[in-house]
């Protein structure tokens, strides 16, 4: 899979040289690369905002950087990201779709955003997501940029060593995740719950759907059918 991103700050990507993402990248796995979006600002501030249309605070990325870059990025059939908080939900559904491709380009805007007509554009042309990773507000999209790649690149075949581990999730099955526990069976006077020491497999798998669905039912009941969220 290739994975391109087009940022004013390349070196928030540094750290992608490492952990499991890094040995994709060094087994050929994946085929990361950055590109500063100044090197498309021509004149002699490198200059990439400017102020609003129609007023307002901060500064809006211009199209024309946005242009000159992605023309040069974009493959036939890449799927541009946008991150933002205006976009839709990235979900663990979502990371399974995009694992599938063969190029995504992460668009990462900073100030207010960069020009809409950067987005109509390439939609035209193309397919754009507008990708938000919650509710919340970041000060640009290159740490949503990092969220996502992550959690694409490891359902990328061969990245993570053991697919098993990925089968049991959270979020994989719809529930979250039970707890797990390892040696030593005490600490400080916190005990492994019994079950898990019995060597009865039934019996620790049943355990393990109850916890996921405690735990799911507890924190997180919008997963659940709206019969199945008991009260709270
Ligand atoms: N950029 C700023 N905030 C964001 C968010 N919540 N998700 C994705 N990109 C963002």
């Amino acid at each position: 899979m290739r994975v391109d991103i087009v940022t004013i700050f390349p070196a928030f990507f540094d750290v992608l040289d490492v952990s499991l993402i890094g040995k994709a990248r060094d087994r050929g796995l994946l085929d990361v690369r950055v590109h500063d979006l100044r090197d498309a600002a021509h004149d002699r501030h490198r200059t990439v905002d400017d102020t609003p249309y129609g007023g307002g605070a901060g500064m809006v990325m211009k199209p024309e950087p946005w242009g000159e870059t992605l023309d040069a990025v974009l493959g036939e059939d890449a799927v541009l990201i946008v991150p933002s908080p205006a976009g839709e939900r990235f979900t663990q559904r979502v990371a399974r779709e995009l694992a599938d491709e063969r190029q995504i380009v992460f668009a990462c805007g900073r100030y207010e955003g960069i020009d809409q007509r950067v987005v109509d554009h390439y939609a035209a042309r193309g397919r754009v997501r507008l990708m938000s990773l919650g509710d919340y507000v970041l000060n640009g999209g290159e740490v949503a940029a990092m969220a996502m790649i992550e959690a694409v690149a490891r359902l990328v075949p061969g990245v993570v060593g053991n697919p098993e581990s990925l089968v049991e999730e959270s979020h994989e099955i719809g529930l979250l995740e039970y707890p797990i526990y390892t040696k030593p069976a005490s600490w400080r006077g916190h005990e492994v719950p019994p079950v898990l020491l019995s060597g009865n497999h039934g019996a620790v798998e049943r355990w393990r759907r109850e916890q996921s669905f405690e735990r799911t039912r507890r924190l997180r009941p919008d997963l659940l059918p709206e019969d199945l969220r008991g009260e709270s």
